[in-house]
């Protein structure tokens, strides 16, 4: 066991657990943070999908003592308080989900997607959420989504 303290959603915390205890068991099992969803467990589905300091990862490969100190976000430090984020909103906008488990991680691939592509193409959105399973097939919503998305960041910068 160890000690390990990192930034969850804005928030700084500590837990004692094995180093190669999987983020996603921590997020989900300790800290109730349950937007990140268990699919594969071995890093295929993109289901479990966060931010790592800004970038998409995933938590279910990750091992906690690797996490030490950096920056965790998932689809429930997205938003500002009440506030949606513009990608959330487009997804509403858009009535992407079905079944809705694949969601929160669709959304977190499609925000790191548009921080690095803020006019994506559909070439673009095939590559960088072609990992992300989808088993309702929402494929052609998600797509239409991103651009909304892209739209309403354009309009609106996020600082
Ligand atoms: S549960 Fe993490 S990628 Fe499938
Ligand atoms: S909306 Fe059901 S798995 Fe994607």
């Amino acid at each position: 066991m160890a000690l390990h303290h990192f930034l969850l959603n804005g928030q700084t915390v500590s837990l004692e657990a094995p180093e190669d205890m999987p983020l996603l068991w921590v997020l989900r099992d300790v800290f109730g943070v349950t937007g990140p969803k268990y699919g594969c467990g071995v890093g295929v589905c993109g289901a479990c999908t966060s931010h790592l300091n800004g970038h998409a990862f995933r938590p279910c490969i990750q091992p906690v003592g690797g996490v030490h100190g950096q920056r965790v976000t998932t689809i429930e430090g997205l938003g500002g308080g009440e506030a949606l984020h513009p990608v959330q909103q487009a997804w509403i906008d858009e009535d992407a989900a079905q079944c809705g488990f694949c969601q929160p991680g669709q959304i977190m691939a499609a925000v790191a997607l548009l921080q690095s592509h803020p006019q994506p193409t559909d070439a673009d959105i095939d590559a960088a959420m072609s990992d992300n399973v989808c088993r309702c097939g929402t494929y052609v919503r998600i797509r239409s989504a991103i651009k909304r998305a892209a739209l309403l960041l354009r309009a609106s910068p996020r600082p």
